[in-house]
């Protein structure tokens, strides 16, 4: 079946910087993803991915070229549109999600509260959520002393 992608970038540039140091990270990126595949992106270190990631993701906002994120052009998006984008995007970062003043339990309960303030039970579904992670045995540790399982558990 053929299935419109849920991710079109073309002609992408990003620039960092302004005036004389003004600096082109991302040059004329192409790329189409389509729903339910897996895409590996490899360079070495200052290629550009979190760059390309985080304007994919909404993060930042793209300057010259198009990419369309499920329909939506994110090149010239209000701060507003991007915000409602983000509630549409699943994002695993490599750190920084997770408050650290809250437990591993509290910081899935937020999650969920954000993602839905009608959920009833908030604490049972949080710990259900970090049994099926196998941090069931942790709910009450901190951020700093789990793995990255927290951060795929608070992902919803
Ligand atoms: N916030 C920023 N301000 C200025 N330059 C940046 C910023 N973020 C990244 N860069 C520069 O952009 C380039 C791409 O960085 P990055 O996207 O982090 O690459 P990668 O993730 O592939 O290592 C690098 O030269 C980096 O120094
Ligand atoms: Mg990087």
């Amino acid at each position: 079946m053929l299935q419109e992608p849920v991710i079109v970038v073309k002609n992408l540039n990003h620039y960092f910087g302004a005036g004389n140091l003004r600096k082109q990270v991302l040059f004329d990126i192409n790329l189409d993803i389509k729903p339910g595949e897996i895409v590996i992106m490899t360079g070495p270190s200052g290629a550009g991915k979190t760059t390309l990631l985080t304007l994919m993701g909404g993060l930042r906002s793209a300057q010259e070229g198009s990419l369309k994120i499920l329909g939506q052009e994110i090149c010239g998006a209000s701060k507003q549109q991007l915000t409602q984008l983000r509630c549409q995007i699943g994002y695993i970062f490599q750190a920084h999600n997770l408050l650290t003043f809250l437990t591993a339990k509290q910081n899935v309960r937020m999650s969920l509260e954000l993602h839905d303030k009608l959920l009833q039970d908030l604490d049972a579904q949080a710990i259900t959520r970090l049994e099926a992670v196998g941090l069931g045995d942790r709910t009450d540790y901190y951020p700093e002393n789990l793995s990255g399982k927290l951060r795929l558990a608070a992902c919803g």
